[in-house]
């Protein structure tokens, strides 16, 4: 696990949106992770000015979400769909038809769209790069904890703590799904390569959990330990629980100069 804290959220957005932009500029037709929630807008909001400096094209990018609500239409603007329309997809020049996210419509069948979705993914030749956050209580995608570490994409019910936590985003008397299908842990490890973004203080119980705890389903993202290229990109308040933390950044500075000896030491998703 490399981690990386930063100074603040701005930063963390930055670093993110290089390592994005630099994976783009190596492999044009990149097959990229996405995610929700309010911690990975900052991101969003760079790539699309990188993009309109010119610098990035999404043009024959592939995208795979993490998850989407149950019960909640596509165009409905609380659906993970339109949040990534929203957000990036209208803003960039990407082909919508090769930007997927795991929606069950009210007919089909969960199961049979869990399939289909590990399929897809497959069938593009697996993602690159997986974009995470992580929620207070260390889920990842959907996946809380108790979810087997060898999940695939399906169906999970949210825990009253998921749900008290996104209730922001939904108005009192607005529908609040309870249900989600979600990319399983295993899917999310079949990633060349991961980037989990944390911001805020509310992140760092579940942040120390992650990197520092045991191995548990009871967090899933500590399953992160187990990733060959996992970066975790941390502002200052949600490293705060970190008991290693001056470790970190002396290994960073190693790495920097070992880059700078040797280049890139090792390239997951290769050229
Ligand atoms: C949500 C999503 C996750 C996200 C997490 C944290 O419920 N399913 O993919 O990483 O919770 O969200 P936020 O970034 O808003 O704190």
């Amino acid at each position: 696990m490399e981690v990386v804290i930063l100074k603040n959220s701005d930063q963390v957005a930055q670093y993110a949106a290089e390592l994005v932009g630099t994976l783009l500029k190596s492999r044009s037709d990149a097959v990229l992770g996405f995610a929700t929630g309010s911690t990975p807008l900052a991101l969003y909001q760079r790539l699309v000015a990188d993009y309109q400096a010119g610098k990035i094209s999404f043009k024959t990018v592939t995208s795979f979400n993490l998850d989407e609500y149950l019960g909640v239409a596509p165009d409905n603007p609380q659906s993970y769909r339109s949040y990534m329309n929203r957000e990036l997809f209208d803003q960039v020049d990407i082909d919508k038809q090769n930007t997927f996210v795991p929606a069950c419509r009210d007919n089909e069948n969960p199961h049979d769209v869990g399939l289909g979705y590990e399929q897809q993914m497959r069938g593009a030749g697996g993602v690159d790069l997986q974009v995470l956050g992580i929620g207070a209580n260390g889920h990842i995608g959907f996946n809380e904890p108790s979810s087997s570490l060898r999940s695939r994409t399906r169906v999970k019910t949210l825990t009253r703590q998921t749900l008290q936590d996104n209730s922001r985003l939904f108005a009192r008397d607005e529908f609040q799904p309870k249900l989600a299908m979600t990319m399983g842990i295993a899917s999310i490890m079949d990633a060349r390569k991961i980037l989990l973004l944390a911001t805020g203080a509310g992140k760092a119980g579940a942040v120390a959990d992650m990197i520092e705890g045991p191995l548990t389903a009871m967090c899933p993202a500590s399953i992160l330990q187990m990733h060959e290229h996992a970066t975790i990109l941390l502002d200052e308040q949600a490293a705060s629980g970190l008991q290693n933390r001056d470790y970190y950044d002396w290994a960073n500075v190693q790495n920097e100069s070992l880059q700078d000896r040797f280049g890139l030491l090792a390239d997951p998703i290769g050229s």
